[in-house]
């Protein structure tokens, strides 16, 4: 299976990037081809909600040059995409609200072009946050639960730890073991 972890954290030394390392680990020990991609590394403006990329049929068509084309690509190699990210204000930050945003031209619903470039996809959920479990994570799982159903996605679930003591709570082994569990069960 081709995975793909788009990692949404602005942070250098980070909670969630710390977790996805033991998920990882586990994919590619059970034969999953991954790529990791750090968000904030790249360059991703905003969408501008111009409709270009509803009129341009079997491609993803944006107009913005920026590193959105690299991810899409992405996207079109994986059968999973992992949204791996903190919980910033009961959603996510801005970069993966961006990437979010962007995944019209990924849709023809709107105009001329008609078609998806990536329905059937499997898409999964690892967040980390301050506040206590679902209470933390619904507003974000909702939405992307939202998206799928929209998109033709098959949304297949969500890990997440809350952060208790920064980086060490991402580090026991009940977090690391969590995280492989779920590798194994997205794999299935
Ligand atoms: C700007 C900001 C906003 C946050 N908003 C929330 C929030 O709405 N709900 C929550 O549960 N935690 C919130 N947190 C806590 C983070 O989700 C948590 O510390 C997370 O583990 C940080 O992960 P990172 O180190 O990968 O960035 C926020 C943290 C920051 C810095």
């Amino acid at each position: 299976m081709n995975v793909l972890i788009l990692m949404g954290s602005p942070r250098k030394v980070s909670n969630t990037a710390e977790l996805c390392k033991p998920f990882m680990e586990e994919l590619k020990a059970n034969g999953a081809d991954v790529r990791y991609v750090t968000l904030a590394d790249k360059e991703i403006h905003p969408c501008k909600g111009c409709y270009a990329c509803q009129k341009v049929e079997g491609s993803y068509g944006c107009v913005q040059k920026d590193d959105m084309h690299a991810i899409v690509e992405d996207i079109q190699w994986a059968d999973l995409m992992v949204l791996a990210t903190p919980i910033y204000a009961w959603f996510c930050p801005a970069c993966m609200k961006a990437v979010l945003d962007r995944h019209y031209g990924l849709n023809k619903f709107y105009g001329k072009a008609k078609g998806s470039l990536w329905a059937g996809k499997k898409v999964a959920i690892i967040a980390t946050h301050g506040y206590e479990g679902d209470y933390a994570t619904s507003p974000f799982e909702t939405a992307v639960q939202r998206l799928c159903k929209h998109s033709k996605l098959n949304y297949v679930g969500l890990y997440s730890v809350e952060d208790e003591d920064d980086l060490a709570s991402f580090q026991t082994e009940e977090a690391m073991e969590g995280t492989r569990v779920f590798a194994r069960k997205l794999l299935k």
